[in-house]
């Protein structure tokens, strides 16, 4: 099994240039040493550049929080994934529910992002997630492998190699309140059930399933203790070096 681990911080609306690039200086000379885990970091469009410039020659990744999924064209306001490639970015977050939630992204348009990402050697990272309400009514596995199945749709075996999915339960995300480790790994189980359905198990024994919604330093130990949880996904915590380091340097 060769699953990567992924380690991603997502700096939502956060950070200017100047404050991202401090960020970035401290977190590569700490995590220099670290390897076998894929370390990213996702800031706002305006500081891509010049965090790729501060990333240069280290082990840390850029990834991008969203794309707007056409080459280019009259689309004021949006971001193409040739404008992030050419920023330096090599991966991209989508379908965060904060995009669902507030901009009205639903999973057809989300999927046609993923293509587009791909078609441009970009990695998306998939995230999906159910409320509260949603779980409440214990709907949560069939509403998220819904997410899974309109958002992977007519995507090949093949691509699926750059393709990773983050685990993101909504009422989760901000609010201190954590899966446990156990909640997270039965939702992230039923995801790679979902995934071998569509793409057969070896393709889903590779594919990494990141958990994200509260992750912190004390308790990312035991999130990736689980067996299907493959990285996390982190906000909130993924501001500060200290501790996006310490989670980085989770402990098995
Ligand atoms: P949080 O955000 O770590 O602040 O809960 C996670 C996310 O939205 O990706």
């Amino acid at each position: 099994m060769t699953r990567k681990i992924i380690m991603a911080g997502n700096w939502k609306m956060y950070k200017t240039v100047d404050e991202a690039t401090e960020l970035v200086e401290q977190l590569k000379e700490a995590l220099a040493d670290v390897t076998g885990r894929e370390i990213l970091v996702c800031p706002p469009f305006t500081a891509l550049s010049a965090v790729a410039q501060a990333l240069e020659g280290s082990n840390i990744q850029l990834g991008a929080q969203n794309l707007y999924p056409a080459e280019e064209g009259a689309y004021t306001g949006e971001i193409s994934p040739r404008m992030l490639v050419d920023a330096g970015c090599r991966y991209v977050i989508l379908g965060h529910s904060e995009r669902r939630q507030y901009f009205g992204e639903i999973d057809p348009f989300i999927n046609h992002k993923l293509q587009v990402a791909l078609a441009h050697g970009l990695r998306p990272i998939l995230c999906v997630g159910e409320t509260l309400e949603q779980r409440g009514e214990g709907r949560q596995k069939t509403v998220v492998s819904m997410q899974v199945y309109r958002g992977l749709q007519g995507i090949g075996a093949e691509a699926m190699k750059d393709v990773a999915i983050a685990y993101e339960p909504i009422w989760a995300i901000g609010t201190g309140q954590t899966a446990t480790p156990g909640q997270a790994n039965e939702m992230h189980w039923a995801i790679r059930n979902n995934v071998e359905g569509l793409f057969g198990s070896e393709v889903a024994q590779e594919t990494s399933i990141m958990y994200g919604g509260s992750v912190k330093p004390d308790n990312v130990d035991e999130l990736m203790a689980q067996p299907d949880v493959d990285g996390v996904l982190v906000g909130g915590a993924s501001l500060s070096a200290e501790s996006f380091l310490r989670i980085v340097k989770f402990q098995s």
